[in-house]
């Protein structure tokens, strides 16, 4: 049977038909915010190739993780920016360095109830800014790098980390904080291995993010662009080495890597929409070029659709917002839209600054305003029809 018979369109002519057929869900859980903490701050400071997002005070961040917790995100992943930075990346073993006693704060703050990850990499407290120990010839000396991985990993589990990610791309890193953590006693923590990391242009932002002290580049561990079945088998390792989850990043660009990924592992498969990508969505949506809510919900579903299981992602607050609002909103159109959450992901504290949108997400319109029979929607600034049903997106009711 073929067309006149068949006709795929039926299933999409209202948003409850498309909401009813939709392959694919986001959920708040689905979500893991990235975090920045820096040492020494007074007031969180934004990060101006990422509007929106903040280099976090230590207390500011308790602020986030709660917030993170109350909207029912699968966790935080965190970032420590340290005042002092050396060639062995010392700040980072240390105890009572800027991540450990963030992790521990946090966890302080909001114990099980939400799941604090925490990044296993040198990057940030290495004054050259590699994510490894430089040996004389200014290499980045794997062997010796895992030595100081093995122990990052244990004082961050001591600290109270209940995933540790290491993100640096040493070869056999996953086997060696697996056997650091179980012969220190944290045999239920678990590792959330960035498998299939690749150098990329895509983490720009992210040098401010922490204050990157770089100046070449990570092409001699990360991987290299071209390159998908080399993908494979860096997860194959990873999971042959005990990870517990897999990551593959960054994540729009790479979606193919995470479909592989996807079909191969056994463990949860995490994609992180990097710095970025974050970057591009809010420059597009700053000039009026592309509509802000709807693509950062295309880029999630895609990135989900492809495999992931969650995504690592700066609009994790702010999208489970939008999921909670649209679930508590009414769904009839002659309704009143819900009020906005009272807690705004894009301002953590009454003190950091809020940053303009050119189009600031407003309460759903009103599901099918374009209807046939009712009048147009008005048109956007941005050329974009208002008719964005807010039920319009696969959005899963919530027990
Ligand atoms: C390394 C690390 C990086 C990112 C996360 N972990 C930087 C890099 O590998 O160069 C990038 C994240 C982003 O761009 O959002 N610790």
């Amino acid at each position: 049977m073929s067309f006149p018979e068949q006709r795929p369109r039926r299933l999409r002519r209202s948003p409850a038909m498309r909401r009813m057929v939709a392959e694919t869900r986001l959920h708040p859980a689905d979500l893991i915010l990235p975090v920045f903490v820096r040492e020494g701050l007074t007031a969180p400071a934004p990060i101006s190739s990422m509007p929106g997002v903040v280099q976090h005070t230590e207390a500011s961040l308790l602020t986030a993780a709660e917030e993170a917790r109350d909207l029912g995100l699968a966790g935080i992943m965190l970032f420590g920016i340290p005042a002092t930075r050396d060639a062995q990346g010392s700040a980072g073993l240390d105890p009572d360095g800027i991540l450990n006693r963030s992790i521990r704060a946090v966890k302080d703050r909001v114990g099980d109830d939400l799941v604090v990850m925490s990044d296993l990499c040198l990057d940030e407290f290495t004054d050259h800014g590699h994510c490894g120990l430089v040996d004389e010839t200014g290499e980045v000396d794997n062997d010796a790098t895992l030595e100081v991985y093995a122990e990052m990993g244990v004082a961050q589990a001591a600290a109270g980390a209940d995933v540790v990610a290491p993100s640096g791309m040493m070869d056999g890193q996953v086997a060696v904080i697996r056997q650091a953590l179980d012969e220190a006693g944290h045999q239920h923590v678990p590792i959330l291995a960035y498998a299939a990391k690749y150098a990329s242009g895509f983490y720009g932002p992210f040098r401010e993010a922490v204050d990157s002290q770089l100046t070449g580049d990570r092409k001699q561990y990360q991987m290299d662009a071209p390159n998908r079945t080399e993908a494979l088998r860096e997860v194959e390792l990873d999971l042959a080495e005990g990870a517990d989850m897999v990551m593959v990043k960054p994540a729009s660009a790479y979606l193919d890597i995470l479909s592989d990924t996807a079909a191969i592992s056994d463990v949860p498969v995490s994609a992180y929409q990097v710095s970025g990508e974050y970057a591009m969505i809010e420059a597009a949506a700053a000039n009026g070029w592309i509509n802000r809510r709807t693509v950062i919900t295309e880029s999630l579903i895609a990135i989900r659709r492809a495999g992931a299981t969650n995504v690592l992602t700066y609009y994790a607050a702010e999208v489970a917002g939008w999921l909670r609002e649209e679930l508590a909103g009414p769904r009839s159109t002659s309704a009143p839209a819900a009020p906005v959450p009272t807690s705004s992901p894009s301002a953590p504290s009454a003190s950091t600054p809020v940053h303009p949108r050119v189009e600031p997400h407003t309460t759903a319109a009103p599901v099918e305003a374009s209807a046939p029979g009712e009048t147009a929607p008005p048109t956007r600034t941005d050329g974009e029809s208002t008719d964005e049903p807010r039920t319009d997106a696969g959005f899963p009711p919530v027990s």
